[in-house]
């Protein structure tokens, strides 16, 4: 059964016989030298990402294929829903403890919108690492909490707040949390420097 899934802003994806097929497809506007070197590296990088987090016990889709002439992956179909549509507290603390791991693995997703985030039996699973790197930078693993963070208040204004704690509380067994949360902080214009200025207003 052939079953499209999704035609992304970069990607195709479908469902062939239970495995989903995603094919990173050209961009018009790009300068093709351009486009085929960014869909070429888009592809590998996420290949090895979603190899390295599952060697790291991460729940993520199995690779099972890479076709690096056609920009193609071949990967395990999670039978889930995407984050966004199914969060509650426990789920947020998971979120956030499973955050720690990947980080702690030294993996940024560079994309962590929680449409890039299924559940599927009260799992946690990535999605999405064609914009990720292998890095322990504290700045890049704050930029992808705030990144998830405003994509929670875009789909949950009202209770964004009780869910994003619950992502921290999770969040909080990773062995970078202080240093990301205060980076956090100087990202969102709470920081130590902020806070100074205000005081002298
Ligand atoms: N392995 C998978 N199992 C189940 N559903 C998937 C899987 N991969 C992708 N999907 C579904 O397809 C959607 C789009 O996939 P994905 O996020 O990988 O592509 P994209 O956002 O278009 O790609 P990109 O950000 O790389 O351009 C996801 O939000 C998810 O709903
Ligand atoms: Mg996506």
């Amino acid at each position: 059964m052939n079953k499209l899934l999704k035609v992304g802003a970069e990607a195709k994806l479908s469902l062939e016989d239970g495995i989903v097929v995603k094919e990173r497809i050209s961009k018009g506007y790009r300068i093709p030298e351009i486009d085929s070197s960014l869909r070429k590296k888009r592809t590998r990088r996420e290949a090895s990402l979603l190899d390295k987090a599952r060697r790291a016990q991460l729940k993520v889709p199995a690779v099972k294929d890479l076709d690096k002439d056609n920009n193609t992956i071949y990967m395990e179909f999670i039978d889930g829903e995407m984050f966004h549509k199914v969060m509650n507290s426990p789920l947020s603390k998971k979120l956030g403890s499973e955050l720690a791991k990947l980080h702690d693995a030294e993996i940024i997703h560079g994309d962590l919108t929680t449409s890039n985030i299924l559940v599927k039996a009260k799992d946690i699973y990535f999605i999405d690492f064609g914009l990720g790197e292998i890095s322990d930078s504290i700045e890049k693993k704050a930029v992808d909490i705030r990144v998830l963070k405003e994509s929670i208040k875009a789909s949950h204004p009202k209770d964004s707040g009780k869910h994003i704690e619950s992502i921290l509380e999770g969040y909080s067994s990773s062995r970078s949390f202080d240093a990301v949360l205060e980076r956090l902080e100087t990202l969102e214009g709470r920081g130590r420097y902020k806070k100074k200025v205000n005081k002298n207003k």
